[in-house]
């Protein structure tokens, strides 16, 4: 396998260069190191007014033989995937690369033997553990199109995914741990499939001994599966544009949208800069805290790094599990060299007495990576000096679920890293900020402050949103011309450096998970004594943000405790407990314009205790409103 690393900062900009002006060059010469069955016959075609995009049409492959068989040779016998239970006295599991591409051939028999071909779509919903991995990789070894929906989601929002792609089988395992915790993974699918015609099959892994109630003809325990398939199994010949997976993200509107992405644009673009921005060496154990459920698992756990040769841990538990050491004890067994995690999670363990870290030999480590919202300054350098010692670079990396790939990062030990700030655009990519009007900033060395947008394609663009190309075109393309928004803000500095200052749409981002709160209100309103609700984003210490929620009860309905916990119950059983308000405020009416639109921004200050400038209220149809809401307000 040829290396894509770039070495040095020179060889960057160079790189950065070459990319802007001839990107169809330079993806060329990066696509051309991996396996392809066919050589595409264009490499780019995109109009984004369309918006259509499609790289490397023509070109015949199949991710697992990057993933896979082209490692057999000359990385067989080295470690693929190091998982580590949730409990520290079970034993880890060591599988090597051979070891997976047998499994995951012979499971791909299993999705055969139960009818599934190229192009269906499968449900997974399963805890951290290889065969999580497995599964996945083996619905991409004959075609099908994973659909992965986090263990955390509940019952109503595993039905919603399954039925908006409309998938014939569902993965599952019978129980999980999580931490002191058992959760029941098969009673919440059993109830989603109430609400599933489509799904025939549902496979279980048995993680735990417990007794499984299985539905007669539907249900199947993946062993007894495995039995009775084949151990070998020819990759799947797949067209660079085909589906490999789908993956539901938050969207304004209460309904999560199933992002799309293709086989060949995904491989190139996730392994490219997994190389480059890591830039692991040989024997480099890599480890990412993500769940599998989460675009960062799908890129960053299993496709990245395994195309890369790489070895990946996988965890099954919780930072606090036994105690808020587990990080650093995995860490230290595991001699991890690379670490990638979320500011939410350094900044839950960085309240935590120091001795948790410092009980630890941390000494393998080389590089530390941040994902998925604003990293502040605090938990910047709490990671840095306690966690690298001072010693290793910190790669704040900024993407989207949507964009498949890191787009801003420094790269490690080459970019020269500041605190908070994302950095600089890997090659291949070329953000824009835009100002109030919707017209670009120039690239000047003035510092600037804008919403952050995509001028030209990247191969790892998520190609549409499952069965709805229309909510695709207006969510991302229509609100700057010719260009890809993001829905992120950002500040650039007089060195080109951007630093994402957060989401500017109704997306709030709670313990690095993007929530809807249209989806909350959704929820919240489905409770038979509330007539409307309103919920916002506001800051929260560990969780980088929480949702306050304004509630309207019916006329005679008294506010109690009692009816918040309904609430919350509420949420938690239609979105997960992640949904759930941190803080609810009964009102008895809520800012509107005259033309009937709730004015967020007011309610989003008054969640924040940002009260001093509330801005013009005179406009609203009920200013009144605003001095009653703010009498109330819950602050600590
Ligand atoms: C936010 C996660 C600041 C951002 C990979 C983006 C970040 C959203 C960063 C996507 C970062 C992600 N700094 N903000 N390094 N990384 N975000 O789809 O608002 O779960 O739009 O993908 O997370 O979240 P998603």
């Amino acid at each position: 396998m040829e290396n894509l690393q770039l070495r040095t900062f020179a060889d960057y900009k160079k790189a950065y260069k070459k990319s802007i002006k001839d990107p169809e060059a330079f993806w060329d010469e990066v696509a051309s190191t991996f396996t392809w069955q066919k050589k595409w016959d264009k490499t780019l075609e995109w109009d984004f007014k369309k918006p259509e995009v499609k790289w490397f049409q023509g070109g015949k492959l199949n991710i697992t033989e990057n993933c896979l068989d082209r490692h057999l040779d000359t990385l067989g016998n080295k470690t693929a995937i190091i998982w580590e239970p949730n409990d520290p006295d079970e034993e880890s599991r060591y599988i090597t690369y051979r070891q997976l591409f047998v499994k995951v051939s012979h499971f791909a028999n299993v999705l055969k033997n139960n009818g599934i071909k190229k192009g269906d779509r499968v449900c997974l919903y399963m805890p951290m553990i290889p065969e999580l991995a497995i599964a996945m990789l083996a619905c991409a070894r004959i075609g099908a199109v994973h659909s992965i929906v986090f263990a955390g989601f509940s019952s109503s929002a595993i039905a919603k995914r399954i039925n908006d792609s409309d998938c014939k089988m569902l993965i599952t395992a019978n129980e999980v741990y999580r931490g002191s915790k058992k959760v029941n993974l098969k009673e919440m699918c059993d109830k989603a499939l109430e609400q599933t015609p489509g799904v025939e099959t549902v496979i279980v892994y048995r993680r735990t001994v417990e007794p499984t109630p299985m539905k007669e003809g539907r249900d199947k325990f993946w062993f007894d599966e495995l039995q009775k398939a084949e151990k070998e199994c020819p990759p799947e010949v797949m067209d660079a544009e085909d589906m490999l997976f789908i993956l539901y993200t938050s969207g304004s509107t209460g309904k999560p949208k199933g992002m799309v992405h293709t086989v060949g644009g995904y491989l190139v673009g996730t392994t490219y800069s997994f190389q480059n921005v890591f830039q692991l060496e040989k024997d480099d154990v890599y480890w990412c805290t993500a769940d599998i459920g989460w675009i960062t698992g799908h890129s960053y756990i299993i496709y990245g790094p395994l195309a890369s040769g790489a070895t990946t841990v996988m965890f099954e538990g919780i930072p606090s599990y036994p105690d808020y050491g587990r990080f650093w004890d995995i860490v230290d067994k595991l001699k991890v060299t690379h670490f990638y995690t979320a500011p939410t999670a350094i900044r839950s363990l960085a309240k935590q007495p120091l001795s948790f870290v410092e009980n630890h030999d941390l000494s393998s480590l080389k590089a530390l990576g941040s994902v998925g919202e604003p990293i502040n300054e605090e938990a910047w350098h709490w990671y840095n000096d306690n966690v690298g010692k001072g010693n290793c670079p910190v790669v704040d990396t900024w993407w989207q679920t949507e964009t498949g790939a890191i787009m801003i990062s420094p790269l490690a030990g080459i970019t020269p890293t500041r605190p908070t700030f994302a950095t600089l655009p890997l090659p291949g990519v070329q953000p824009v900020l835009m100002d109030n009007e919707g017209e670009e900033i120039p690239n000047t060395t003035e510092p600037v402050e804008g919403r952050l947008a995509i001028k030209f394609p990247w191969p790892s663009i998520a190609r549409t949103i499952y069965g709805d190309h229309q909510r695709y075109k207006e969510v991302y393309f229509s609100t700057f011309e010719n260009k890809y928004f993001t829905g992120d803000g950002a500040y650039r500095d007089a060195t080109g450096n951007y630093r994402i200052t957060g989401r500017v749409d109704d997306i709030v981002i709670v313990s690095g998970h993007n929530l809807g709160t249209a989806a909350t209100e959704n929820a919240i309103d489905e409770h038979e004594n509330v007539v409307e609700s309103a919920v916002v984003g506001f800051p929260h210490e560990v969780k980088g943000n929480a949702l306050y929620a304004y509630v309207i009860l019916y006329d005679k309905v008294e506010p109690s405790e009692e009816l918040e916990k309904e609430i919350k119950d509420i949420v938690s059983q239609t979105l997960g407990p992640i949904a759930k308000p941190e803080k609810i405020q009964f009102v008895s009416g809520l800012p509107k314009t005259r033309s009937g639109k709730i004015m967020r921004r007011i309610l989003r200050k008054i969640a924040s205790n940002d009260t001093d400038n509330l801005g013009d209220t005179s406009t609203l149809l009920n200013p009144e409103i605003v001095d009653e809401i703010l009498a109330e307000a819950k602050h600590d």
